[in-house]
């Protein structure tokens, strides 16, 4: 399933807004429509996002628009994954450098490389997992947040496919269920047992030790190991720290911020009211209640246990390593896939 791809004259991607209930597949034909499904979320998750606001450059590129404004447009759609401005940052390069052909040809290799980036990082973290393995995951960072496989759930497939039993836990996820719709739907079409719970049952959750490791994805990694992902992450995190187990980070090195020095910096994107006032349509609070929907949260480093990527899993101190990652990932790509 490739939620994002290229189809010459547009972008086709699964409507993730309206999953489970119903599988649409759009094809988005200008820069403002891929701006438009990644507000409203119809493509969603840091690396996806990514994808699709570079193709979305590519097309604006392609019909001669200038880049370093539908660049902007784009960039300002969802401020805290990094990934979105690294994809961007990359086909507004090519774009300056070699034209619409350019530009296409990296937005293409950015969804391409996401596939094997995600492949390499599962099978890196599957070796942390072991058989009969209890992973508590949040959110989605599955398929459906990527062009294919996914990072956390990436993790969970290579360890099934290496022959591993594997049951996953996944909390709902309010306010837009990633959880509850997302995850739990793709991992049923691949038959990997998943049991969803109510966000206010995971302390029970892991307090009765049916939880042997937290495996999450991740929107930015500052360079201190300092990571902003789905609100309720840092819960987790502290969850899994009083009761002592592990809290993994799967995250390609296009989710690691070396610019920004640590947590307190990110940008965390604030969401409309009605996202939290309203559940699938129906009204869950008084109409005009106060609100505050962050998207997302900031779990310091001390109480990750180790970050993995597709080069390596790095452990505390994560400055070196997670530096030494983000080089040897780019030395990699030059090799694989050379820039115009
Ligand atoms: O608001 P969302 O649904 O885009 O948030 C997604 C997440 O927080 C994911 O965990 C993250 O992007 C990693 S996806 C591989």
């Amino acid at each position: 399933m490739a939620t994002v791809a290229w189809t010459g004259g547009g972008i086709r991607i699964i409507d993730q807004s309206r999953l489970p209930d119903e599988e649409v597949w759009l094809v988005l034909r200008s820069a403002e429509e891929v701006a438009e499904a990644i507000t409203s979320m119809r493509v969603r998750g840091a690396p996806a996002i990514g994808a699709a606001a570079a193709m979305g450059l590519a097309l604006a590129v392609s019909s001669g628009r200038d880049v370093d404004e539908v660049a902007a447009m784009l960039t300002a759609t969802r401020p805290t994954a990094v990934n979105l401005e690294w994809a961007i940052h990359r086909v507004a390069g090519a774009a300056r450098s070699g034209g619409a052909t350019a530009a296409v040809a990296e937005a293409v290799a950015i969804a391409d490389e996401d596939v094997r980036v995600n492949r390499a990082l599962g099978q890196m973290g599957s070796s942390l997992l072991s058989d009969g393995s209890h992973v508590l995951t949040h959110c989605n960072a599955g398929a459906l947040a990527t062009v294919d496989y996914g990072t956390a759930l990436g993790v969970v497939r290579a360890a099934v496919a290496s022959g591993k039993r594997v049951r996953v836990w996944v909390g709902e996820t309010r306010p837009v269920l990633q959880g509850a719709r997302l995850t739990s739907w793709e991992l049923r079409r691949d038959r990997i047992p998943v049991t969803v719970v109510a966000d206010t049952a995971v302390g029970a959750l892991v307090a009765s030790g049916r939880v042997g490791c937290v495996v999450v994805g991740a929107d930015r990694v500052a360079a201190n190991g300092d990571v902003a992902n789905k609100i309720g992450t840092y819960t987790l995190a502290v969850l899994a720290t009083r009761h002592r187990v592990p809290f993994y980070v799967a995250a390609p090195t296009s989710t690691i911020d070396l610019a920004t020095p640590d947590g307190r910096t990110i940008v965390i994107e604030e969401r409309p009211a009605d996202e939290v006032r309203r559940l699938r349509g129906a009204t869950v609070t008084p109409d005009d209640v106060e609100v505050w929907n962050p998207a997302f949260d900031v779990t310091p480093a001390e109480l990750v246990t180790a970050i993995v990527t597709e080069v390596g899993v790095v452990t505390a101190p994560f400055a070196d390593g997670l530096r030494s990652a983000v080089s040897r990932a780019s030395d990699a790509r030059g090799a694989v896939v050379p820039l115009p």
